[in-house]
């Protein structure tokens, strides 16, 4: 029981803290968008004040309406901790639980220099996924953590710790909420309103859902879609790699700097541009990408030595993906694999920039005229797409990654670019890497992005955990369950680990469940300290998105949001230490609804016994809707599951005759019937 239990920032802080010094070089978000009218301007200001006692406020306002006329938003910097904020070993937290310490650890990694796309904004990466809102409520809800007992919840709705609430021992210990919206004002335009008056935040995935561990959290998916997209589209065979071969791509940021490492983990040649240098020297430095170039020429040369040569290498290329392209179309330059890592999804906040003009100047025109940034989009979006248009031609495979590329290419403009030449009901006239390679061969299995975080902070543990792991792998299975084993057996010789000692490792959902009983037999055995569960939100279940995630998802239920939505509430009903369910996700807000978990191993019976359910539902939930939406691999992944487990079933979908029905309706049809 809490008696006297003050959760408030006048309790936190006696004192108001100095106003902080910004470290210089790191990288700050530009003004997001900002369109409030006065009095929405004061009800922005009242809401952010509710954090602060009220003998401050003539000092604090005045510091929140600078930041939100000049930068969109408030996120109250003077409450920033002045210390290095970074995920420690988890003895060096306070809590009374051991979940309670845990989340700090997740927390204070995603908000790591080191990791962090704009720390002090408190964005992780995305351009726009944020941990939470502001700095108060980075205070209130570690304290949170700090005070939580094993029968309790702490609820957070859009970064704002709510409180904390009777519930008991095989509860969530916190569910959160991000940037949830009632259907009729799911637009940008309302979403944008509501974060600026502070009550909506973007959680992207795993920046809101706490569940981020550095770039190394996406490489295996982006490795997983290269291989497979070589494989599919290039005539390799299944046990072959990319050697020799060609990915041309953009961004080096937060999930798109995975590519470089990727391309060389798979063994081809990539080249990747980024408009802003200071991240290309991130990765350069982190050994993500191995080359900078600052001419197009320049980096096809080398490109063209290292594919003769069969070496793998990534090339960053210093400037706009437009320029890039365009001189790949004039030269007449071979590419095999083509895509865009740009953050299309947030394409007018700062997403994507415009060619013509500098990352600098993108930034500048930002925040002085933002009705000529978007027409320069625009333009930059159509040369774009024009130059796609002839390189695809002769003869590359151009997949969408899921960041809202092509739709951000019709909503420029251009109608073309949609299946029925008209608008985007039907898709896109490109495959989106789900729709061709990760549904498919991936989700519809039930392989997805399974991750954990040794919470001890030892080099040691991650190096039992990975030896586990791969000996819990049946790598005659299937070529996907090789490819897993081949990722877990190289990967600390490919040093993927940025922030705290963690590893993904994309598995079914057997697979998962296998290793993860070892790892909590581990735990309680004392051969390793506790380790944190969780999977990116982009899996099997985690996601409905006909953007992304159910793109390959042919039944019409496309446009449903249900599947993520029971997932969620399957894994809290299960008791997942954290269960989180967001809007948005990698292509923007309305377009998906999202879900996440953490689950901490304690080495208890208790978590045996979660696990056995949880971690199977997570999964095959996913795996059935794919399945009643009649995709062939799930089904056949839904029957062997049926055969295998005494205790649930899925509903089999019965095939039908494609030209029976076409006959049928198009002797049959009136239009508007009868
Ligand atoms: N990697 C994945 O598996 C994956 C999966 C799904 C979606 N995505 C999507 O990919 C996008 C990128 O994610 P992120 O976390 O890397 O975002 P990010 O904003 O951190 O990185 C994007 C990078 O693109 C650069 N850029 C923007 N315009 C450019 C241009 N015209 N030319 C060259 N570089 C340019 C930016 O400077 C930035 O560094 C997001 O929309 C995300 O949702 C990625």
């Amino acid at each position: 029981m809490i008696i006297n239990m003050e959760f408030t920032i006048g309790d936190i802080f006696t004192e108001l803290p100095e106003y902080p010094e910004f470290k210089k070089g790191i990288r700050r978000a530009p003004k997001r968008e900002f369109t409030l009218t006065k009095e929405e301007t004061q009800l922005a200001l009242k809401n952010a004040l509710r954090y602060i006692p009220s003998k401050w406020h003539e000092i604090i306002a005045p510091e929140f309406l600078e930041e939100l006329l000049s930068l969109g938003r408030i996120y109250g910097y003077r409450f920033r901790p002045t210390t290095r904020i970074y995920g420690k070993g988890i003895d060096e937290y306070q809590g009374k639980i051991l979940e309670g310490k845990a989340f700090q650890v997740m927390i204070d990694n995603n908000l790591d220099f080191d990791i962090s796309l704009y720390p002090y904004e408190l964005v992780t990466y995305g351009e726009t996924g944020r941990v939470m809102q502001n700095w108060m409520q980075y205070h209130l809800i570690k304290k949170y953590l700090e005070e939580m007992n094993d029968h309790q919840t702490l609820v957070i709705m859009s970064g704002h710790p709510l409180g904390l609430f009777k519930s008991h021992k095989t509860s969530p210990r916190v569910m959160i909420t991000n940037g949830l919206m009632i259907g009729q004002f799911n637009d940008l335009e309302n979403w944008n309103r509501a974060a600026a008056l502070g009550v909506a935040s973007y959680g992207q995935m795993t920046a809101g859902g706490w569940m981020y561990i550095g770039p190394q959290g996406i490489v295996h998916g982006t490795y997983s879609t290269l291989l497979n997209a070589g494989r599919s589209k290039l005539g390799i065979p299944e046990k072959e790699d990319l050697r020799g071969k060609l990915f041309v791509t953009s961004g080096l940021g937060g999930m798109s700097g995975a590519q470089g490492k990727a391309v060389e983990i798979s063994g081809g040649v990539g080249i990747i541009a980024e408009v802003d240098e200071s991240r290309i020297q991130t990765r350069y430095s982190q050994g993500w990408v191995s080359a900078i170039s600052n001419t197009p020429k320049e980096a096809f040369d080398m490109a063209h030595k290292y594919m003769k040569n069969k070496q793998p290498i990534a090339i960053a290329f210093n400037g706009n993906v437009v320029d890039l392209l365009e001189y790949a179309v004039a030269e007449d330059i071979h590419i095999d694999l083509l895509s865009d890592q740009t953050s299309c999804h947030a394409v007018y906040d700062g997403g994507y920039c415009p060619a013509g003009i500098s990352f600098e100047e993108r930034t500048k025109l930002l925040k002085s005229n933002k009705t000529e940034f978007k027409k320069l989009v625009d333009q930059g979006l159509k040369r774009h797409y024009e130059a796609i248009k002839i390189i695809t031609s002769r003869g590359t495979y151009f997949f969408d990654y899921g960041n809202s590329f092509m739709k951000a290419i019709y909503d420029a403009g251009v109608s073309e670019i949609c299946k029925n030449k008209t608008n985007d009901l039907d898709g896109f006239i490109w495959p989106s890497y789900v729709d061709d390679i990760m549904g498919p061969i991936l989700f519809d299995y039930g392989y997805g992005p399974f991750r954990w975080v040794c919470l001890s902070g030892l080099d040691s543990d991650l190096d039992k955990t990975d030896l586990a792991a791969m000996n819990c792998i049946d790598k005659d299975r299937r070529f996907q369950d090789l490819d897993n084993y081949n990722w877990i057996k190289d990967a600390k010789k490919n040093k993927l680990v940025v922030g705290t000692k963690a590893r993904i490792l994309y598995q079914a959902a057997y697979g998962r469940l296998k290793i993860a009983l070892k790892f909590n037999e581990m735990v309680r055995d004392g051969i390793v300290g506790p380790i944190m569960l969780g999977r990116d939100h982009h899996d099997t279940g985690g996601t409905d998105s006909p953007f992304r995630e159910t793109s390959n998802i042919k039944d019409g239920s496309n446009v449903m949001a249900e599947m993520a939505t029971h997932v969620a509430l399957g894994n809290a009903s299960r008791g997942m230490s954290l269960v989180a369910l967001h809007n948005g996700g990698g292509v923007g807000i309305s377009k998906s609804l999202n879900g996440g978990y953490g689950m901490v191993l304690d080495g208890s019976k208790r978590v045996d016994e979660i696990l056995e359910s949880a971690m199977i539902f997570d999964v095959m939930g996913g795996v059935s809707r794919r399945a009643w939406a009649t995709n062939n691999n799930a089904v056949e992944t839904s029957k062997e599951f049926n055969h295998m487990d005494n205790n649930s079933h899925i509903t089999i979908p019965y095939d039908s005759s494609e030209e029976y029905l076409k006959k049928l309706v198009s002797d049959n049809y009136i239009k508007g019937g009868k």
